[in-house]
């Protein structure tokens, strides 16, 4: 579990706060708040006591806040600090060293990673003087998430948006021990971390393959066989695995998604590319097959439009595609050490992905409920892990977060084997 402190101040900005809180517990993260009186003014203690899960601090002199959980106590038992959203004021008193209330208290009494968001109207932001205060903020050893650029709050139109929760908790998460534990370096630009990269123990690093989104299988020219994967979900996979030091190949199926940064991609159309792309990659150490491959292939794809016959039935046959899973997991030589296969189903789930586990020859499945529609292009997901052991049930969490948590899985697991 890692302990977050969060520095709640005043700006509209602040609601956001809501919801980086909620993501970081479904990352597994305890969120503690401290909500300044500025920030009290655009929500209530209550909602941010709600979704932490913890009591909301805001008084330096409140004897009950004090002796429960001073101001020092609340940064020594933080893995990292994170102001967001910092509005201007509170960032010119961390430049100056400012400790009236118990906000800047504990940022100057702390001896973590304190990480600012700045969020704010656009003339502030480029004001010299904010400018000012942010490069002694970094000079002291802050990490600033710089605001993106859009219309804000108060209708004008520059920079001094919040930065995107995901990216938030990407900063947070790469300044904290996920990605040391794989003995790697935070990857991220916004990081100025000195911790140098390396792979999986014992050097060699690792290699991984994914496949993703869908696969169209051609009927004539202008028709195919699809479905509705997104690709979301094996694409964050790919970008996980790469953020751990992975050397990572992700074989994608048409999506519109873009490509990952730090993944090699190779793109294709049908099952049988896909295939065939995927045993270019081999050997690979480990193979997460999340692509919603089409099961069928018209049997002779036609190389003239098929025309409509005045009414008559039009029969197309079809032949079964090539299971690069069951390959991938039977491969006679090149047996990827873990095998990780997807189940999307729409009843008897557990009961199901656990034939699939075994038919397949896989050690893991993702197991999904794909009944209602509710998976396909969300950007959640609710699975359930089936291994040897049995199910495990993941709370639903997004697509990102189900991606880091397989792939811590992934490490550890790698991490015993070798
Ligand atoms: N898969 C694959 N190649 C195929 C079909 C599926 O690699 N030709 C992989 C998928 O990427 C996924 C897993 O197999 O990891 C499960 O796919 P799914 O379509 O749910 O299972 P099927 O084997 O097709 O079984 P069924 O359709 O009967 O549920």
């Amino acid at each position: 579990m890692r302990n977050i402190l969060l520095i709640i101040s005043g700006s509209i900005a602040a609601y956001k706060s809501l919801d980086l809180i909620r993501r970081l517990r479904e990352r597994e993260c305890n969120v503690r708040c401290i909500l300044t009186k500025g920030g009290a003014e655009f929500i209530t203690p209550l909602s941010v006591a709600s979704l932490s899960g913890n009591p909301v601090y805001g008084d330096l002199f409140s004897l009950k806040d004090e002796t429960e959980m001073g101001h020092i106590r609340l940064t020594r038992e933080a893995d990292v600090i994170v102001v967001a959203p910092a509005s201007a004021d509170l960032i010119a008193k961390m430049a100056h060293g400012f400790a009236d209330d118990l906000a800047t208290a504990a940022l100057l009494a702390s001896d973590k990673k304190i990480l600012v968001a700045p969020a704010m109207n656009a003339q502030m932001w480029k004001h010299p003087a904010t400018q000012r205060n942010l490069r002694r903020v970094e000079k002291d050893g802050a990490v600033i998430i710089p605001p993106s650029a859009g219309s804000l709050a108060c209708g004008e139109i520059g920079a001094g948006r919040l930065a995107e929760a995901g990216d938030i908790v990407k900063a947070i998460l790469d300044s904290l021990s996920l990605r040391e534990m794989a003995g790697v370096k935070a990857s991220s630009a916004l990081l100025s971390s000195g911790a140098s990269r390396h792979p999986l123990p014992e050097g060699g690093g690792f290699k991984a393959l994914v496949t993703s989104g869908p696969t169209h299988e051609s009927i004539d020219p202008v028709r195919y066989l699809g479905n509705r994967s997104s690709g979301k979900q094996g694409h964050a996979i790919a970008a996980a695995l790469a953020e751990v030091g992975g050397d990572v190949t992700l074989i994608t199926g048409p999506t519109a998604l873009p490509d990952p940064e730090g993944v090699r991609v190779a793109h294709v159309t049908s099952a049988s590319e896909m295939l065939a792309a995927c045993e270019k990659a081999l050997p690979v150490n480990v193979a997460v097959c999340a692509a919603a491959v089409s099961d069928w292939r018209a049997e002779a794809a036609s190389v003239r439009k098929l025309k409509k016959r005045g009414g008559a039935a039009t029969a197309l046959a079809l032949v079964e595609n090539p299971d690069i899973l069951g390959h991938l997991a039977n491969h006679p030589k090149k047996r990827p050490i873990l095998v990780i296969g997807f189940a999307a189903e729409t009843e008897n789930l557990l009961k199901n992905a656990a034939t699939k586990r075994k038919n397949k020859n896989a050690d893991w499945i993702v197991a999904n409920d794909v009944s209602g529609g509710k998976i396909f292009g969300s950007d959640n997901n609710e699975v359930t892990l089936v291994t040897a052991k049995g199910g495990e049930e993941w709370p639903r969490m997004s697509k990102e977060a189900v991606a880091e948590k397989l792939v811590e899985r992934i490490v550890s697991y790698i991490r015993k084997k070798k």
